[in-house]
């Protein structure tokens, strides 16, 4: 069980019944499984995607509509506890590193287990296996997280979602303002967290390589609204919704097409992936 939105709409103004706020979502109808689905979610600036992930963990409520999330269902009425959502599916905010807090490393991860009722030694040793599948090296752990680099202060922050095991993770832009490197690993992470933890990802980006190379599903905002779901591939072969949306291609697949029209290549079906171009370019010069 995992994520259902059932007609929802949404308003930062809340629920009137005598005046009409505008709608920042718009009869949103989506379901999301709970189980090693890797999402992507596009769309311009303003599209309502930030808003969007924050009704997926009851962050905001709907204004009207049924938000469920595992088997609790939330509508604007909603007063019940949160904490249940909050541990089922994680949220990792725009820049996370600026919401570190503790003294160190390994307290600041270990906050969010011993918050949903692990004993000190539990919260530690979940935070120890989650700072080392992230990438940071033990020397760090008793630092205080501000004197870190930012890529290495995001993997912190993001080692203290993983670390309460959540059955959702939702990353709001992630790999902006990280260097290709840590773009690399923070990616690889996630496929990682999908394919062997069997975790669902849901990923905001403007990173069209990223939809290509590691989602398996896209799902296009506009003006609060989902006017697309399909696979990457159908999403990159559907060039009205491209051109309607003003959405790019990855610039693999730009590459290829210059390629193509310099008589250096040939393909009919473009190329989406790295793997797929190489294997193009393997073929023409074996
Ligand atoms: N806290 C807020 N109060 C009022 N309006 C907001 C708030 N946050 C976002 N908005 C508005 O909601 C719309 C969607 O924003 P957002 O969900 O952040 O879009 P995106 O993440 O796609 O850029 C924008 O018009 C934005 O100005
Ligand atoms: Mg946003």
């Amino acid at each position: 069980m995992g994520i259902s939105f059932q007609n929802v709409d949404f308003s930062y103004y809340g629920y009137s019944k005598r005046k009409k706020y505008p709608n920042i979502l718009k009869d949103i109808c989506v379901n999301i499984s709970g189980q090693s689905e890797f999402v992507a979610i596009v769309g311009h600036t303003g599209s309502g995607k930030t808003t969007f992930t924050q009704l997926c963990n009851g962050l905001n409520l709907p204004t009207s509509g049924v938000v469920s999330v595992m088997d609790l269902k939330l509508t604007h009425k909603f007063d019940g506890a949160l904490k249940p959502i909050r541990k089922k599916v994680g949220l990792v905010f725009q820049f996370p590193e600026y919401q570190l807090f503790e003294e160190t490393v390994l307290k600041d991860v270990a906050f969010g287990p011993s918050n949903f009722g692990y004993t000190k030694e539990e919260s530690i040793k979940l935070a120890k296996k989650y700072l080392g599948l992230v990438g940071l090296s033990e020397d760090l752990f008793e630092r205080t997280p501000f004197t870190l680099s930012g890529g290495q202060m995001r993997k912190v922050a993001i080692a203290g979602i993983l670390a309460c095991e959540p059955d959702v993770l939702i990353f709001d832009e992630p790999t902006v303002g990280l260097d290709g490197k840590s773009k690399k690993e923070l990616m690889n992470l996630l496929k990682v967290m999908n394919e062997e933890y069997h975790k669902t990802i849901i990923i905001v980006t403007h990173n069209m390589d990223v939809v290509a190379e590691f989602t398996k599903r896209v799902l296009v905002f506009n003006e609060g609204s989902i006017v697309c779901d399909k696979t990457p591939v159908e999403l990159f072969n559907d060039s009205k919704t491209l051109a309607k949306y003003s959405l790019d291609l990855p610039e693999v697949s730009r590459l290829a097409v210059m390629m193509k029209e310099q008589g250096l290549i040939d393909f009919d079906q473009v190329p989406f992936t790295t793997l797929s171009l190489a294997k193009l370019l393997g073929g023409k010069y074996e």
